[in-house]
């Protein structure tokens, strides 16, 4: 973030005030207005910050007009196909793709953490057996700041890196332990040979009672899901943890508050609302009736997948995601699947309508993602619990980055305040 020569000149009445401007390293320039009150007396007003840049930070870019996402400066189509998810992991967290060294070590470190303390195996059967897997997230990620006490001291930059390696080796186990739960299986541990998307899938879907081979193309394309959720600046989960993590609470705490944040329809639970709709639909004749739903003022109805507060464009994911769950259809053999064929016919037809054109809507990266989700196995209720472990390197990346900025202070937002003013308490005979 650089000063620039150019200042924002507000005028109330008689008297004018001129605000710096800041430049990032690209993007749009923004008027830096920390000093409005003071000089003014006035708040701005933002409900849902559209206009409003919370923070400053030098992990994700995003460009929504053309369809653009950065990690670090790397654009997503080429971590997707070139990279993988840990290494990606490794970008967020420190800023800088890993050397080989720096990448055994890394995927070492990760790999050694991925046992759940054994305790934690009786918290989940607390739950009942019909919980959704995201209830289960949101509670056991928050207990663990009561399993790893030797991670939770955040002035202690130690402790911020353990409880970051373990959040994201942990996560993957306690998103299929929450499964296994629901589906009455006993948990599988992880086995520290396998790959990562490889033994998350192996602690889904083994059993005791028979040898589980991990289908590698499987492996591949649960691997990139992971990174195509890795990260997304600013969004409403992450926008929670970081402001749960400015009142210095701990890591694990922070990350059950963004897992809570995530598992609402308009964000995480997109997924699951988006797979549900492609069923509902059901046959390639039925689109219309849904799209003049989508259309009708008068009917909550919306086009799952569709839509996106920041990109106005392509969702740079959503092209990855399209391309990946075709291959794995024709890889399962069931390239004839009635959802995808409804999804891509549905695709077609809301980007020839003039509605989606103006409002610009367009596919995002949950769309497809559930399609490629159900072919692998997976209850459209676990669709969240995998966006929140794949996120999970975000989330942590943010708050490193918040903690370690120098003078971090307690987020506050202000209000406008429509309610009553001052009035008497009245005893309640006399109401
Ligand atoms: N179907 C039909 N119309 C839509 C859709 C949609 N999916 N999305 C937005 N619109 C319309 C709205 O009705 C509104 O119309 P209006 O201007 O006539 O009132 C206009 O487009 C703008 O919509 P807003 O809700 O104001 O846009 P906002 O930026 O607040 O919402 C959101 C973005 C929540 C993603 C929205 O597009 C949506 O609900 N989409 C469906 C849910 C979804 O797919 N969420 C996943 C997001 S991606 C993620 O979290 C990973």
């Amino acid at each position: 973030m650089s000063e620039t020569n150019k200042t924002a000149k507000i005028t109330l009445g008689e008297q004018s005030y001129e605000f710096p401007v800041l430049s990032p390293s690209v993007g749009p320039d923004v008027i830096d207005i920390r000093k409005l009150y003071a000089t003014t007396g006035m708040f701005t007003y933002d409900p849902s910050f559209t206009s409003t840049a919370s923070c400053d930070s030098a992990i994700t870019y995003i460009d929504g007009e053309e369809g653009v996402l950065l990690h670090r400066g790397y654009p997503i189509d080429q971590l997707a196909s070139k990279s993988h998810y840990l290494e990606v992991c490794y970008l967020l967290l420190y800023g800088a793709l890993p050397n080989a060294a720096q990448l055994e070590d890394f995927e070492s470190r990760v790999t050694n953490h991925t046992m759940v303390h054994e305790q934690m195996h009786r918290f989940f059967t607390g739950y009942r057996r019909d919980a959704h897997p995201m209830a289960i997230m949101v509670g056991t990620v928050g207990a663990m700041s009561a399993f790893y006490h030797d991670s939770t001291d955040i002035s202690d930059p130690w402790q911020r890196e353990v409880a970051s390696i373990r959040l994201i080796a942990k996560m993957p186990t306690i998103a299929a332990m929450a499964y296994k739960y629901t589906v009455g299986q006993p948990f599988v541990y992880p086995r520290n040979d396998l790959d990562y998307a490889s033994n998350f899938l192996r602690m889904c879907f083994a059993v005791p009672a028979e040898e589980y081979q991990v289908n590698p193309i499987l492996a591949r394309a649960m691997d990139r899901i992971f990174t195509l959720h890795a990260d997304h600046e600013q969004n409403a989960s992450t926008s929670t943890v970081r402001l749960a993590s400015s009142s210095g609470a701990n890591p694990f705490a922070c990350i059950a508050a963004g897992i809570a944040c995530l598992w609402g329809p308009a964000h995480g639970g997109a997924n699951q609302a988006c797979l549900e709709m492609l069923r509902e639909i059901g046959t390639v004749d039925r689109i219309p009736e849904f799209i003049a739903r989508a259309k009708d003022k008068n009917d909550p109805f919306r086009l799952m997948g569709f839509g996106h507060r920041v990109y106005k464009n392509f969702d740079p994911r959503a092209k990855v995601m399209a391309e990946s769950a075709k291959e794995v259809l024709e890889l399962l053999g069931v390239e004839n699947n009635p959802t995808l064929q409804v999804a891509q016919e549905l695709e077609k037809q809301a980007l020839a309508d003039p509605y989606f054109a103006e409002k610009k809507l367009f596919p995002n990266v949950d769309f497809y993602s559930g399609i490629i989700l159900e072919a692998m196995g997976f209850p459209t209720s676990m669709f969240t619990p995998i966006f929140a472990l794949s996120r999970t390197i975000g989330w942590i990346s943010q708050w490193k980055e918040m903690i370690e900025e120098p003078g971090m202070r307690i987020g506050r937002p202000r209000q406008l305040y429509i309610g009553e003013t001052f009035r008497d308490y009245t005893n309640v005979e006399d109401r």
